[in-house]
């Protein structure tokens, strides 16, 4: 049973909070969205980095024909990578039994940040939102919902998915306690649930991507419910459970 559910709005890197059983690490756009999408299209693994550089030493130890090199600095394709981050590049296609070593800006980071604990990690997006949550039911103790936020702010997005979680969790079990930060997100999703796409589009994350040729990306990450993936994080490598 969850004794408490929490929810981080940014990760706080080098900070201690309370140490948590369970986090859940959400980047809507893109990381967790493409990380479901790319374990949804048979990807064997995801294994997250912070730093390119680091990426390419993986991709060697894991080697070239078992592993593709992903991920983003400011949202494109990092020069010599195989792929970006953006989840419609992670077709069954290209990614099908390869594990990915994946950097990002915020969300790898985040991941990386939340498995230095003992806690279970999962990662969520609105894509896989019902799937963690059944997951959720059954966890055990102090629970973190943890937004990776954008370079140390707050992403509206990661907290609007924050609050999806919440508000589900509440729904099966009303005596849940839950912080005020975690009643805080649940009341963004409230106010927004309606109007997912709309909500989502006119975050700061979400109008960068835009300019950048994005738009079908961030339309694509506000789909709620759509996969039955959750991506654990152990071992240093994210894969569905
Ligand atoms: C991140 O991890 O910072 C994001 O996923 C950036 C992006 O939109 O590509």
């Amino acid at each position: 049973m969850i004794a408490t559910l929490d929810m981080a709005a940014t990760p706080d890197f080098g900070t201690s909070r309370a140490p948590a059983a369970t986090v859940v690490v959400i980047d809507v756009l893109r990381a967790t969205s493409t990380i479901v999408t790319a374990l949804d299209n048979g990807a064997a693994g995801v294994v997250p980095v912070r730093e390119a550089d680091e990426a390419i030493i993986v991709m060697r130890r894991l080697g070239r024909e078992r592993s593709l090199l992903c991920g983003e600095r400011e949202s494109r394709l990092i020069a010599g990578f195989d792929l970006d981050n953006s989840p419609a590049s992670y077709t069954r296609e290209r990614v099908e039994g390869k594990t990915l070593v994946l950097t990002t800006t915020n969300g790898t980071r985040a991941l990386v940040e939340a498995a230095r604990g003992n806690a279970l990690v999962y990662c969520a997006a609105l894509l896989n939102r019902a799937a963690v949550v059944e997951r959720l039911v059954h966890a055990e103790g102090y629970v973190r919902l943890l937004c990776a936020g954008s370079e140390g702010n707050l992403s509206f997005e990661d907290v609007l998915c924050a609050g999806a979680i919440v508000d589900a969790l509440v729904r099966h079990d009303k005596h849940l306690a839950i912080t005020d930060a975690a009643r805080a997100a649940a009341t963004v999703y409230a106010a927004n649930a309606k109007k997912l796409t709309t909500a989502i589009a006119s975050g700061t994350h979400a109008r960068a991507l835009v300019e950048k040729g994005f738009a079908a990306d961030v339309n694509a990450c506000a789909k709620i419910d759509v996969s039955r993936c959750v991506p654990l994080y152990a071992d240093g490598v994210i894969g569905a459970v």
